[in-house]
């Protein structure tokens, strides 16, 4: 007998559809055409607070939706259901151009469901504007059935958004733990004369991987792991900027400063786990975890 097909398993079969593939690859290629690399793109990403920016403007729409109907529902005052409405449908402009700027950097099985995320919130965009349209013109009971489907749409979008963000991990940062994976104290890397200089390479301690760079004044060392989505920080290339020496996740191009691991460009928000460095006597370079 075949089994129930719940929301997680047709998620699931979301992620390895292929069908929408070629619009999903033409739209990605257009925002990331549209919304350059710069300091627009930094904001959208949220590199400036650190979080991506998408899901509390997200939250912020949805809340005044939801809000909307529960006045609906309580028969309150028409205008304060409108007002939500309207300011509801005023923050989704900013919350769509940081979903569509993080989604055109994902993995194409994580851009997949928020394709269709996307949809199911463009649909309840249509019905919540229509839903404000019809209450402006007098006629509150349309106004009402329109909000109900669009709240409908928009938590299908919702649902997806969680799939996206909690099984999907996307907007997460993927180097968190790197650090508490290293017992406490020094521990030994490898010979300082075994590293090329000005090139960085990846060197194992225990479980996790490091990327080392040796360099004219020392080494330095963070977790290979881009926060983004985990790509090898040293495939990336060493880039200055503002006098700052910086390396290139090679996967979507965030930017992480050498000296503190901290992120110059997104996607990526979180930063690079650094470790302090040390060389012996004998030419041993030794690492233990930053604690700051
Ligand atoms: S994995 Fe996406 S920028 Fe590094």
């Amino acid at each position: 007998m075949r089994r129930f097909a719940g929301p997680v398993d047709l998620a699931d079969r979301l992620e390895r559809s292929k069908a929408m593939d070629r619009p999903i690859r033409v739209l990605a290629k257009a925002v990331r055409d549209r919304i350059r690399p710069g300091r627009l793109r930094d904001w959208l990403h949220g590199v400036p607070t650190g979080k991506p920016l998408h899901p509390p403007l997200a939250t912020f729409s949805l809340g005044c939706w939801m809000s909307t109907a529960v006045l609906d529902w309580t028969d309150a005052d028409p205008r304060a259901a409108r007002l939500l409405l309207a300011t509801g449908l005023g923050s989704a402009l900013p919350t769509a151009a940081a979903g569509l700027t993080d989604w055109s950097s994902l993995h194409r099985e994580q851009q997949r469901v928020g394709f269709v995320h996307m949809l199911a919130n463009v649909t309840a965009l249509g019905l919540l504007s229509a839903s404000l349209l019809a209450r402006l013109r007098g006629d509150e009971r349309a106004g009402k059935v329109l909000t109900v489907a669009g709240l409908s749409a928009g938590s299908l979008g919702a649902y997806l958004g969680g799939h996206l963000a909690y099984r999907q991990a996307a907007g997460a940062n993927h180097a968190p733990q790197v650090t508490h994976l290293v017992p406490l104290g020094w521990h030994d890397l490898c010979l300082v004369n075994d590293l090329p200089k000005g090139r960085p390479v990846s060197r194992r301690l225990g479980y996790i991987q490091l990327f080392v760079l040796r360099h004219a004044e020392g080494v330095t060392v963070l977790a290979d792991r881009c926060s983004h989505l985990a790509g090898p920080l040293h495939q990336g290339r060493l880039v200055v900027e503002n006098g700052e020496t910086c390396v290139v996740c090679p996967w979507h191009g965030s930017t992480f400063r050498l000296a503190d691991g901290s992120v110059k460009h997104g996607p990526a928000t979180a930063p690079a786990p650094t470790f302090e460095t040390r060389i012996r006597s004998d030419g041993t370079i030794q690492v233990r975890p930053s604690l700051t």
